[in-house]
């Protein structure tokens, strides 16, 4: 099979002003190809949703660009790209093979659907306080509330405090950081520094949690660490791995809420058929989750050896894009109108939001129920919620990776509010 014929590849739009009709041109060109990132990195871009789930469990797809990206060894891409960081990160999402199953035994028994279970009343309890704060920040305010700061953000955050046991004075600088983080605008000087505060941020946590200790999972990576010879997980892992376990569990979930309460709200009908009875908030989730995947392009994985695929040879050492927003919404697999929000769709389980094979997204269960507990005590204590703008004008993230809202204006609804108490 020959390589792609070798066209101008299409140019990823750094500021993801449409990130579904930019998945849909490449699909016309076929389901396996040729873009260029920002920066002037070349890669395959994989926007089937068959040819995703093949390479996401192939052998032959490694993660780790230090073992697998010619380009990377050799120093002809290096920590001068803007985004240097997504693949120079030494953690689970970053490994292969042993490494990568090394890396993610170490957290994946806090992480079983049986431990998450039990913190639900914990998130219940959350969510009802941080609605009370939303009802407060629209009397402050007189209003419309910002969504995503007054709710989506906060609600994570204050999750994985919990559970990494993360101090309150850290919680606006890594909301900062991980925000900058996923902006793929960014100039080379800005992700620098940028970097150089993810790891002064994360190296002061460490010091701090070694310190004080406690029973969390912060600190249950320091033991495994500091315990024996330390070659289960070095210095650099440990951060890294801490690094991951914030930016993954912050900003998916984040837009995960951004992205359903903006679906419900501007389809009236599919909100009518959940408080009807005949859906369920998990189907507005995973529905949601297809239609507009939250991460919405991960980069990078790289072949470890020629694959051939979707008409095409991915070539040994080659870097892959792989589009789980453009996977989500394939119609060769979701239908004609696999553009449309339906809850109901018989497909809606069958989206790859969150990944596949030996990566597949170890807070799966925690994000599906954060957002199920989110949506119906938001929706119950605010049944005329509604977009404080009209549809058309809401912006999204100036990222081609991070899918949502620059912001989310909502108004409660109800009886106007008093401005003051
Ligand atoms: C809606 C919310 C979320 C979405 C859409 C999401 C999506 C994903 C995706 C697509 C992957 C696979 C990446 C790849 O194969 O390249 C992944 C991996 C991962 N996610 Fe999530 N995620 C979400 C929430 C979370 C949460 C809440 C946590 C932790 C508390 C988390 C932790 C992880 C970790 C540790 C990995 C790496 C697994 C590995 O490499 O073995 N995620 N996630």
């Amino acid at each position: 099979m020959a390589r792609q014929a070798q066209r101008c590849p299409y140019a990823i739009d750094p500021f993801g002003r449409d990130i579904h009709a930019e998945a849909a041109r490449l699909r016309t060109e076929g389901p396996v190809g040729r873009v260029t990132l920002p920066g002037g990195v070349e890669a395959w871009f994989v926007s089937g949703h068959e040819e995703v789930r093949r390479l996401l469990t192939d052998e032959r797809v490694s993660k780790d660009a230090y073992r697998h990206w010619p380009q990377w060894i050799s120093g002809e891409v290096d920590e001068s790209w803007p985004l240097s960081m997504w693949v120079s990160v030494r953690n689970m999402i970053t490994s292969y093979g042993e490494d990568h199953r090394r890396l993610r035994r170490l957290v994946t028994k806090a992480f079983t659907a049986r431990r998450i279970a039990q913190l639900r009343p914990r998130i219940e309890e959350i969510t009802a306080g941080l609605l009370d704060g939303l009802e407060a920040e629209a009397r402050r305010a007189g209003g419309a509330v910002e969504f995503r700061t007054a709710f989506a953000q906060r609600l994570p955050t204050a999750v994985l405090a919990e559970l990494f046991g993360v101090p309150r004075e850290f919680h606006a600088r890594l909301q900062k950081i991980i925000t900058l983080f996923f902006d793929t605008t960014a100039t080379a000087e800005v992700a620098h520094a940028n970097q150089i505060d993810v790891y002064t941020t994360i190296a002061e946590l460490v010091a701090l949690k070694r310190d004080s200790g406690g029973d969390d999972l912060t600190c249950a990576l320091i033991a495994v660490r500091d315990e024996g010879d330390g070659s289960r997980l070095t210095e650099r892992e440990l951060i890294d791995s801490l690094i991951l376990m914030y930016t993954a569990a912050f900003e998916t979930t984040v837009n995960l809420l951004d992205n359903a309460v903006s679906l419900l709200l501007t389809h009236p009908d599919q909100l009518e058929l959940i408080r009807g009875g005949k859906a369920q908030w998990a189907d507005a989730v995973e529905e949601t989750l297809r239609v507009e995947a939250p991460g919405a392009n991960g980069i990078f994985r790289y072949a470890v050896e020629d694959i051939p695929i979707g008409g095409t040879v991915i070539g040994k050492g080659d870097p892959m894009v792989i589009s789980f927003v453009s996977a989500g919404r394939d119609p060769q697999t979701h239908g004609a109108d696999a553009d449309r929000f339906d809850v109901l769709r018989p497909t809606r389980r069958d989206h790859l939001s969150f990944g596949h094979g030996p990566h597949y997204c170890l807070g799966a269960p925690l994000a599906r129920m954060e957002a199920e507990i989110a949506l119906e005590g938001l929706f119950a204590r605010f049944p005329d919620l509604s977009l404080a703008v009209p549809a058309g004008l809401l912006r999204p993230l100036e990222s081609f990776i991070s899918n949502g809202h620059r912001e989310l204006p909502l108004h409660l609804g109800g009886q106007p509010l008093p401005t003051t108490a």
